[in-house]
């Protein structure tokens, strides 16, 4: 089997260790919710014990019915406004954090994102700042005097996902013909884990999400890097070999390079895609073996994933390789 590619330093992905605004407010909300389904469990299971143990009937009265009590005005009105006081308590606390979650305007210097669900990637395009990648976003952290929460548009290409790092926001669905929003704002800086919470074919377990919270001059150079194109033919013979493979091939039907003839829109932009940790959506780290494989026949790590395999020739699949490493 495959391992899932986890790095030391982010494996932590649950709700109650928020990182980011939305994610703080529901996470409060959270506890808040079952620190009062606590307390009622305690006590009506506290009461039903204690009803059994108390008055247990004596063996001699066995057979025989128990009193019959009929009604009691205090008794209902007291177990019915008691419940009505906390649903309406839990509806208040829960309207308001959503309020403020979905009601939040956008600062005008938020950065907007993009991001499109496939199966079974994740397209992410930052159309004011020209970058285009995919399965890892990167966002500024804010800090204490600034606020630089990132805006997200959520559309679907095929069927319904859901967008979900769960330190980082709620789950936010992706569907066809149909756009949502929600926005992140992480406070330190790191790489989060999400992925797809909304099944969505055969490889939705392995459409895996990350969330790189940078600080703002760092997600500056990255934003520069990501808007170059790529480099010409390389000038190392091998690579401007892969590159006429690459660009010889229906792979540039279906993959971007900037800069290149090669402008298909089905498959991930692959202008820097050594600049992500993974390949194939979370599947395989970056590296030269695990991207051989890949290409060779995409399925032997990712069943059932729309990327045929090439049939391509080892001397050939060598000199792609060759050149896709060279795409930072
Ligand atoms: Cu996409 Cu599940």
């Amino acid at each position: 089997m495959l391992s899932i590619v986890r790095q030391a330093a982010d494996t932590v992905s649950s709700i109650f260790a928020p990182v980011s605004t939305p994610a703080a407010k529901e996470a409060d909300l959270a506890k808040f919710v079952l620190l009062l389904s606590a307390v009622v469990f305690v006590v009506v299971a506290g009461l039903i014990a204690y009803s059994v143990m108390r008055f247990r009937a004596p063996v001699r009265e066995q057979g025989s019915e128990p009193p019959q009590v009929y009604g009691s005005a205090q008794v209902e009105a007291a177990w019915t406004a008691v419940p009505l006081i906390i649903i309406i308590v839990l509806m208040l606390a829960t309207g308001r954090v959503i309020h403020e979650i979905q009601a939040a305007p956008q600062p005008p210097n938020a950065i907007e994102v993009t991001v499109v669900g496939r199966q079974w990637w994740w397209e992410i395009r930052y159309p004011k700042l020209g970058v285009v990648t995919a399965n890892e976003l990167h966002v500024p952290v804010s800090d204490s005097l600034t606020r630089r929460p990132t805006f997200l548009t959520l559309e679907s290409a095929d069927v319904v996902h859901s967008f979900w790092v769960p330190r980082v926001a709620g789950k936010t669905d992706l569907i066809p013909n149909r756009t949502n929003r929600m926005w992140v704002e992480p406070h330190e800086p790191g790489t989060y884990l999400g992925q797809c919470a909304e099944y969505c074919g055969t490889q939705h377990t392995l459409m895996l999400l990350r969330i790189v919270a940078e600080a703002p001059e760092q997600f500056a150079r990255w934003v520069e890097q990501q808007r170059q194109t790529a480099a010409l033919a390389p000038a190392e013979p091998v690579a401007a070999a892969g590159r006429r493979v690459f660009l010889g091939t229906v792979c540039a039907s279906c993959h971007t390079v900037a800069g290149t003839a090669a402008n298909g829109r089905y498959g991930p932009d692959l202008t820097h895609l050594m600049s992500r940790a993974t390949i194939g959506a979370g599947v395989a780290p970056s590296t030269q073996e695990r991207l051989r494989a890949w290409v060779r026949n995409p399925n032997d790590l990712k069943n059932g994933v729309l990327m045929p395999a090439m049939q391509i020739d080892d001397e050939y699949l060598d000199q792609l390789v060759t050149y896709l490493l060279t795409l930072r």
